[in-house]
């Protein structure tokens, strides 16, 4: 899978810095092209030499490679070289340089200049790890696609034990595998999704809505966005962060709003999922003023069905794999699996109110996967790693 993958590696200043010799050798060994940009500091702890070695490449560390020829390294032409961009270890101040646009060493530069996916491996003390600051940096840093490798729980070089190690090569190599792996499947795919709650106007100030967050529906676009997918997101208002800017965003209120800009996406997406919780009724008048307790407008509401977004989406269903989403609080399976088939779906997720730690607000979800030829039960799971499964299942079978 790494044969002929072109693996830029970033070195900073940390003692984890000696682990990331065996990974490049381990690279290098699978026939992958590797280079390796250290910063200053990183070359206290390892030398080029060693690296040139391993990676069979020189080793960059400087802009001016030669003061008096003029030569210099092309921060730009490494960044748009690779495939993948690796920095391991990620220091607690190049995080924090990354995540606020410094560019003070070749390294930072390569990252600014870089197109290709970033992979990081930090490594520091387990205070530094903890600090609010570096929590907030690594957050930035997923928020904008930039996938995190989790730092091991041990001894430090410190003699404190805790979290904050460096993720042993082999963890660092598998991470990396992982990610050709799923890019040679999905990469470059349309999906579109939808996400979040609708608002159905009521008078200026008031509306039906429900208890969706949002949540799930942003970690399956992130989760498709690390896969290499093109994806827009459509989304009812949340409390939830815009997306990072390589996910098409599209803010909207109304179902009658959802389903006009998932029409003008469908055509050309290859994997639709509409996770949102679409209103099923709206007002069937909506009052231009706001509605005093002694004009009784509100006592009663007369509603009117609005269109079933997903079911209009299976009727025109071609090329797509079509993938809805259904809450149940009774005869889950039963009713999941009439809304597959009434809706012409490829698959279903399911989840119950009855699961303790699914649903709506939560971090977590239960989800059983319908699909035309039987279920897959699913554990209790974080949001990011349910839309991980989704996508699992979906690559089997597209
Ligand atoms: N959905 C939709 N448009 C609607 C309502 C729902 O696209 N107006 C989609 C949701 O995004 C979800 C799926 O349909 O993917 C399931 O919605 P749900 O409300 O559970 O299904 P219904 O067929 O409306 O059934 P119920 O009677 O249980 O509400």
């Amino acid at each position: 899978m790494l044969k002929g993958k072109k693996i830029l590696i970033g070195i900073t200043g940390s003692i984890a810095a000696y682990k990331t010799v065996l990974l490049v050798r381990e690279l290098a060994k699978s026939g992958a092209e590797v280079q390796v940009i250290c910063t200053k500091s990183a070359l206290d702890f390892i030398t080029p030499l060693t690296l040139s070695t391993l990676s069979q490449n020189p080793v960059y560390s400087d802009f001016l490679i030669d003061s008096k020829s003029g030569e210099w390294t092309n921060h730009v032409r490494l960044g748009k070289w690779a495939d993948l961009f690796v920095i391991a270890p990620l220091s607690a101040n190049t995080l924090s340089k990354l995540v606020h646009g410094l560019c003070d060493n070749l390294l930072l530069a390569t990252f600014l200049s870089a197109d290709c996916p970033i992979m990081v491996a930090p490594a520091m003390d387990l205070d530094m790890y903890h600090h609010w600051t570096t929590q907030q940096n690594l957050s930035n840093l997923r928020k904008n696609g930039v996938k995190v490798i989790d730092v091991g729980d041990g001894e430090l070089a410190s003699g404190l034990v805790g979290k904050g190690r460096m993720a042993e090569p082999e963890d660092i190599y598998k991470a990396i595998g992982e990610y050709f792996d799923v890019q040679s499947k999905l990469s470059g795919r349309k999906i579109l999704i939808t996400a979040g709650p609708t608002y159905e106007k009521i008078d200026p100030v008031r509306f039906i809505g429900n208890y969706s967050s949002g949540k799930m529906g942003y970690s399956i676009a992130q989760e498709a966005f690390e896969r290499g997918c093109s994806v827009t997101l459509i989304s009812g208002p949340t409390a939830l962060p815009r997306p990072g800017e390589g996910i098409d965003f599209i803010s909207v209120e109304s179902a009658e709003e959802m389903l006009s800009a998932v029409d003008s996406h469908y055509h050309v997406a290859d994997v639709v999922i509409m996770s949102a919780a679409v209103a099923d009724y709206r007002p069937k008048h909506v009052f231009q003023d706001k509605q005093k307790k002694e004009s009784k407008g509100l006592n009663a509401i007369e509603l009117e069905e609005t269109t079933d977004i997903l079911k209009s989406l299976g009727k025109q269903k071609n090329h797509q794999f079509l993938v809805g989403f259904a809450l149940e609080t009774n005869d889950e399976l039963a009713n999941g699996r009439r809304k597959l088939e009434n809706k012409n779906l490829d698959m279903l997720v399911m989840n119950s109110l009855n699961d303790k730690g699914a649903g709506f607000g939560t971090d977590t979800n239960k989800v059983t996967f319908i699909f035309p030829e039987g279920n897959i039960e699913h554990s209790l799971k974080d949001k990011r790693a349910v839309a991980k499964d989704i996508f699992d299942a979906i690559e089997n079978r597209i």
